[in-house]
């Protein structure tokens, strides 16, 4: 069997979870391949609306198994306070989750390098989430980190210490006070919570269960914008969130590769800094920010709202090797009588369709061509058949600019709201 993987084509928020959710039951497992508690996955479902950080979206469905695969980065105190969040809504969580040996810890000491590199860039700052995602995928990429195979040898306390030392000397050359003994016990009493969940060696675990049949679908966290390489350097993510990455971070060969799902919602978002090129700065951006109740799932930071760029999808689904789409939020769009999209860019006076290398402000102005709208309440559309005419004009224009079909719209953030265009 192959590997599908869905991940989002924008710069996170796509709606990731939801669609993982909704797709769950045509899949035996759910696998979270990189990124981590930077990540918030929102899920509806039944009048519970839940959101995960580090635990994959499969979780909620009994007969799945979840792998959080050595691409990860682990907090093990928001880790545990998820397990925790699920327990209390009945989710036995131990026998349905794998943790990968090879999985990197977050330590207390690399959040607090996160919050001193950021507080040091000033208004440069990349506008991280803070969650220390960036330390330690350098302590990773550095040879220093340390695993969740390290927290069963008898030594794991020293290699701890020894690794806290050094980071303690990297802050020294910051001006950022801190007190390591306020994060510190939680985070050693999570270690230990850790050592009793199941950890095995995933990626030969993953192999075998291909070789035995089983459909696997690879969770993406963050969008190809946010990509380490690809993404708006250096106002990017640390990890590998295009599909190239659920090989390194599972373990499995590309030639594994199945179908590749690619989400975006119908319009843009970003939280954080970065070029934005169709960023809207007036109150239709608020009004889309309103509509689209887009607040960050993770810090809860206000996202910056544009119209959707037909490039910059493009792009992402090239990367990727897109085979099929998601589209997210058009209900949101129902506010509006007539919805532009960004079709290409004007650089100093030249037209292009390609993202420049310099995406500096004030160096790109977005085009855009206006799309007739479909205004009206679309929530509780459940059939292809409903869809207004607008509304499949616009997937159809999309489909021609992709040379990918759209099988999926969403029209709403209950698992319901969602509609199957093709199978
Ligand atoms: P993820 O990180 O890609 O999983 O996405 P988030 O959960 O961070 O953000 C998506 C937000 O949009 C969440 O609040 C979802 O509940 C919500 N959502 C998802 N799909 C839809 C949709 O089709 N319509 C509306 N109105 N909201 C949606
Ligand atoms: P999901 O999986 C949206 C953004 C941050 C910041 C940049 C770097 O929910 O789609 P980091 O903490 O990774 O060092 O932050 O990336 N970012 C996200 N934006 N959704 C996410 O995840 C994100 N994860 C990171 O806002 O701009
Ligand atoms: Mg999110």
């Amino acid at each position: 069997m192959k590997v599908d993987v869905l991940l989002g084509l924008q710069w996170g928020d796509e709606g990731k979870g939801k669609i993982v959710d909704v797709l769950t039951p045509q899949y035996d497992i759910i696998a979270r391949f990189q990124g981590g508690p930077n990540a918030g996955h929102t899920l509806i479902f039944d009048g519970i609306k839940h959101v995960l950080h580090t635990i994959p979206s499969g979780i909620f469905h009994k007969e799945v198994m979840n792998v959080i695969g050595n691409g990860v980065v682990i907090d093990p105190v928001i880790f545990r306070k998820e397990v925790d969040e699920l327990l209390a809504l009945g989710v036995e969580v131990k026998p349905r989750l794998l943790i990968s040996r090879k999985a990197h810890l977050i330590l207390p000491t690399h959040r607090l390098l996160d919050a001193a590199n950021e507080k040091e860039k000033g208004k440069k700052k990349i506008g991280s989430t803070l969650r220390g995602i960036g330390p330690t995928y350098m302590d990773k990429t550095g040879r220093n980190g340390l695993r969740v195979g390290d927290i069963f040898r008898p030594d794991f306390k020293e290699r701890y210490d020894a690794l806290v030392s050094k980071h303690r000397g990297l802050l020294a050359h910051f001006d950022y006070d801190y007190d390591l003994s306020e994060f510190e016990p939680a985070w050693l009493e999570a270690i230990e919570f850790l050592r009793n969940m199941q950890v095995i060696d995933s990626e030969h675990w993953i192999n075998e269960q291909l070789d035995a049949g089983k459909r696997v679908l690879a969770e993406g966290a963050q969008g190809a914008l946010l990509d380490i390489d690809f993404g708006s350097y250096p106002f990017v993510t640390s990890s590998t969130t295009t599909s190239a990455g659920a090989c390194t971070g599972l373990g499995i060969a590309p030639n594994r590769i199945g179908e590749v799902i690619g989400i975006f919602k119908a319009y843009c978002t970003r939280v954080g800094s970065g070029p934005f090129p169709s960023e809207l700065h007036d109150e239709t951006g608020d009004a889309l920010r309103a509509a689209g109740h887009e607040f960050g799932a993770t810090t809860g930071r206000p996202r910056r709202c544009g119209w959707l760029d037909i490039p910059a999808l493009h792009y992402a689904t090239m990367i990727n090797g897109v085979t099929k789409l998601c589209m997210m939020k058009a209900d949101v769009l129902g506010d509006f009588d007539t919805v532009p999209v960004c079709t290409h860019y004007d650089v100093d006076g030249e037209q292009t369709n390609r993202l420049p290398y310099n995406v500096d402000e004030g160096v790109l102005q977005p085009v855009t061509q206006d799309m007739p709208g479909w205004p009206g309440d679309q929530t509780g559309i459940r059939t292809v058949e409903e869809l207004p005419s607008t509304l499949v004009d616009y997937m159809v224009y999309i489909e021609e600019k992709m040379g990918v079909p759209i099988d999926i719209v969403s029209l709403g953030p209950d698992r319901v709201q969602t509609i199957i265009r093709n199978s």
